[in-house]
């Protein structure tokens, strides 16, 4: 009896300490054995939900390993509930495939899960970059991932750790800053947020750091442009981010549509392979960027021979080459390349480990439908009140003439004002609903920073409106909410980022009532704001804090400090861009790092 015990403890205790990774590489080697070359391309190939002819047909006849929803592919019914639906359907298909893989999910959730109605819209990263708070960027990351899980996603494309060196460039809000120590120590925190503590977690999703490598170093700010830096320069601004990233359990990663030095990020081996893979010892997989790997040769058989054999594990596939059904030329071309000896059959095992080690380790088989019990905290007081807390912490006080702020709640009368001033669209900016986002309610639920004044004054204060800051007169004091319409990527790019003519005059119009006025710019990165600046009496960026506008009016009228710091070293001119600390010359309107508090003495 005793012998059977101790034999009993002892096969206890080593069971107990086998690494559970153990058990997930035999598992993945068994499954790997299984599988056909077909079952294994499938499994490196991503669609667009959009892009796919058929779900039912395509999902199984390709044995696909993923589906995204990208910035605009709107499903019929973008409710919660409707997401929830969608993916149940199309997740029973990858169940009717000979050996069942479930397919991963893939989202654009940078600011929230930003494509869903209804869902809770977040600060962008340049907001989160001001707030140089790591504890509320992971917190917002795991209600990210609990509102995917509760519409059954499981991947989200986020972090992005570009460090953004130019202001033109339409991303730079996607960025948390200039700065790669702000860069590291927030995407990481992001990482472990979306990740949590075990990748198996059902609330837990999978975090894809982006864009690998030197989006933010475009000479001009172009967007998919070229980065033309040493490589001691790309490891100290750009690399950081991605060594954070790995420490902190990132499993996907996703190339960079730029070049460097003139070579496309999708076709470099040396860094994708050579220095992510070997050099750092990242073990998880990469995805390529929409239709990425397109851009390396205009003949699609070179550029996924090149793409594959760089590095890349997943293709990410929307209708390319202005016809649809790209994936089954990636599919047949990528077979056959195999088959020719072009592409290595070990190269092609190498990205199917790597996928399925990640799907195994989530447990994806384990949960395979939206959680029911997720599904209905998307949206919740709790999670907005989260989001409330990072715009609170994200607001950076410009200038504070004659302490104008805080506001009294007990003022007679506001004119509040600007094309931002009732607009949920503007505050959230690009990558909300759709992928270039737009102004006015463009979803559901929210504050608009109008509606947050309503909300916070007195009963006896009045509060007026107009667009154009017509009507201030007799007012106490001026709100002008001013800025940036919304837009995404390239559509993003300027050479002019001063404020709109109809943002200056409703300055002036304000203004020449003779009425203390408030700026607040909405905007994804800093502005050339000189008159403004001079004509306002106070001037706050609040950036694109997201839906909800409240966390604005709690700072305004003082229920909290100010404690946002500029990400971004802010430009007197346009001439000046771009400009980052560290410059040889460097002679800033306000340097990296700069920002008000109430307790300041301020003339
Ligand atoms: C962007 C990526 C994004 C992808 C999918 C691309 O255009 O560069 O950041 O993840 O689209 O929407
Ligand atoms: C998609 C986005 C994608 C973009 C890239 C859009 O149509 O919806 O997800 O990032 O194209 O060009």
């Amino acid at each position: 009896m005793k012998l059977v015990l101790a034999f009993f403890v002892c096969f206890l205790t080593l069971a107990l300490s086998q690494p559970k990774t153990n058990s997930i590489d035999a598992q993945v080697q068994a499954l790997l054995k299984k599988m056909t070359l077909e079952e294994k391309i499938g499994q490196m190939t991503q669609v667009d939900y959009t892009a796919i002819t058929n779900h039912y047909d395509d999902i199984i006849k390709y044995s696909l390993g993923s589906v995204l929803w990208g910035g605009s592919s709107e499903i019929s019914d973008i409710t919660p509930k409707g997401w929830a639906a969608t993916y149940d359907t199309l997740q029973r298909f990858s169940q009717m495939t000979r050996l069942k893989v479930p397919l991963i999910f893939g989202v654009d959730a940078v600011h929230g899960h930003n494509n869903v109605d209804g869902a809770v819209i977040f600060p962008h990263n340049i907001a989160l970059g001001a707030t140089r708070n790591p504890q509320i960027v992971e917190k917002i990351a795991a209600v990210t991932a609990a509102e995917m899980r509760g519409t059954g996603v499981q991947w989200d494309f986020a972090p992005c750790v570009a460090v953004s060196r130019n202001e033109r460039w339409g991303r730079t809000y996607e960025s948390f800053g200039e700065d790669p120590e702000i860069v590291k120590v927030l995407g990481a925190a992001f990482v472990k947020g979306m990740q949590g503590s075990d990748l198996s977690n059902p609330a837990s999703a999978l975090a894809c750091v982006k864009h690998f490598l030197g989006d933010g170093g475009t000479t001009n700010g172009k967007d998919q442009g070229n980065t033309e830096v040493d490589e001691a320069t790309l490891r100290t601004v750009h690399l950081p981010g991605y060594v954070e990233g790995i420490k902190a359990g990132a499993r996907s990663m996703m190339p960079s549509y730029s070049s460097w030095n003139g070579v496309k990020m999708h076709g470099n081996k040396y860094l994708l392979t050579d220095v992510l893979k070997k050099e750092l010892k990242f073990e998880g997989f990469l995805v390529s960027d929409w239709a990425a790997i397109d851009q390396l040769d205009t003949n699609y058989r070179s550029a996924i021979e090149k793409s594959v054999n760089a590095g890349l594990d997943m293709a990410m596939i929307p209708n390319g080459h202005g016809q649809r059904n790209n994936y089954i030329d990636f599919i047949t071309l990528l077979k056959d390349l195999v088959k020719k000896k072009k592409v290595p059959m070990s190269r092609i095992d190498d990205a199917v480990k790597r996928i399925l080690s990640v799907k195994l380790s989530m447990n994806l088989a384990g949960n395979l439908y939206a959680n029911k019990e997720l599904l209905a905290q998307v949206g919740s007081k709790e999670h907005r009140e989260v989001a409330r807390e990072a715009v609170r912490q994200s607001l950076v006080l410009l200038k504070n003439d004659n302490a104008v702020l805080p506001l009294s709640k007990n003022a007679k009368k506001f004119h509040v004002a600007g094309k931002g001033a009732d607009s949920i669209g503007m505050q959230c900016g690009g990558w909300t609903i759709g992928w270039q986002g737009s102004s006015g309610n463009v979803t559901s639920g929210g504050t608009s920073i109008l509606q947050a004044i309503k909300n916070t004054v007195s009963k006896e204060t009045k509060i007026s409106y107009s667009i154009d800051g017509s009507g201030a007169d007799s007012s106490d004091i001026g709100i002008l909410v001013v800025g940036e319409q919304p837009y995404a990527e390239m559509m993003g790019d300027r050479d002019d980022l001063g404020l709109s003519k109809s943002d200056l005059d409703a300055i002036g119009n304000m203004k020449a009532k003779g009425i203390p006025v408030v700026v607040i710019l909405l905007s994804g990165r800093p502005m050339i704001i000189n008159s403004s600046l001079e004509k306002s009496n106070a001037f706050v960026a609040a950036w694109l804090p997201g839906t909800e506008g409240q966390g604005v009016a709690d700072v305004l009228f003082g229920d909290y400090n100010f404690s946002g710091k500029l990400p971004h070293s802010w430009p007197k001119t346009m001439q000046q861009v771009p400009i980052n600390v560290g410059d040889k010359e460097y002679d800033p309107l306000f340097p990296l790092g700069y920002g008000l508090t109430y307790k300041e003495k301020v003339q």
